[in-house]
């Protein structure tokens, strides 16, 4: 065993999606992005940082023209959460997105509360379209009803880690997605 195999064994319970059948299902993503927004001017939007790894896959799956923007919200813990989740922005987006069809990219939908804000948020600034485009999705831990349009692997309630999502800000560059020892 390396000495990097070492160290994650003292934090990987298993590994839940293999890099292959994720690159994979990205691929399928892509493709199907590819053909629904033909002709429109798409612009992805990827929820730093969770999505960057999944936005960087994706976009050279997507075979049309489209340009990508990036949004940074603070997330909350769970005393904020219980009484309302309250998000706030940590890094606007570049652009307006007026008249713009608009693909929010994220890593995991969990309680649904931080894409509630923001879509409630964009929403506001009157683009042609928005949907959601996740890798993950925890369906059963919903607290919001949000419209869900692209989800690449639904998954049970654990805490997962690895392709953009974090065990305490590290582990974001592994190319598979593991459920952590608890
Ligand atoms: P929500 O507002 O409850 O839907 O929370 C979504 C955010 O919580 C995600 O963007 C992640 O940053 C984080 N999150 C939720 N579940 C997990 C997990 O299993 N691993 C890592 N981050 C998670
Ligand atoms: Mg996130």
């Amino acid at each position: 065993m390396s000495a990097w195999e070492d160290y994650l064994s003292e934090y990987l319970e298993e590994i839940l999606i293999e890099a292959e059948p994720l690159q994979q299902r990205v691929k399928e993503l892509g493709q199907q992005l590819s053909a629904d927004y033909a002709g429109k001017n798409l612009l992805l939007i990827c929820i730093l940082k969770g999505g960057v790894p999944f936005l960087t896959d994706l976009m050279r799956q997507i075979t049309i023209p489209h340009e990508i923007d990036f949004l940074a919200v603070s997330s909350y813990d769970r005393g904020a959460r219980a009484s309302g989740g309250v998000v706030r922005i940590l890094k606007d987006l570049d652009e307006p997105i007026e008249g713009r069809h608009v693909l929010i990219v994220e890593d995991i939908i969990d309680s649904g509360n931080t894409l509630n804000y923001i879509t409630r948020l964009l929403n506001e600034r009157h683009p042609a379209s928005i949907k959601i485009c996740t890798l993950l999705d925890k369906v059963e831990r919903r607290e919001v009803e949000i419209p869900v349009d692209y989800v690449g692997f639904p998954i049970e309630d654990r805490y997962v880690f690895g392709y953009g999502l974090d065990l305490d800000e590290k582990f974001r560059n592994l190319p598979f997605v593991g459920i952590a020892k608890t």
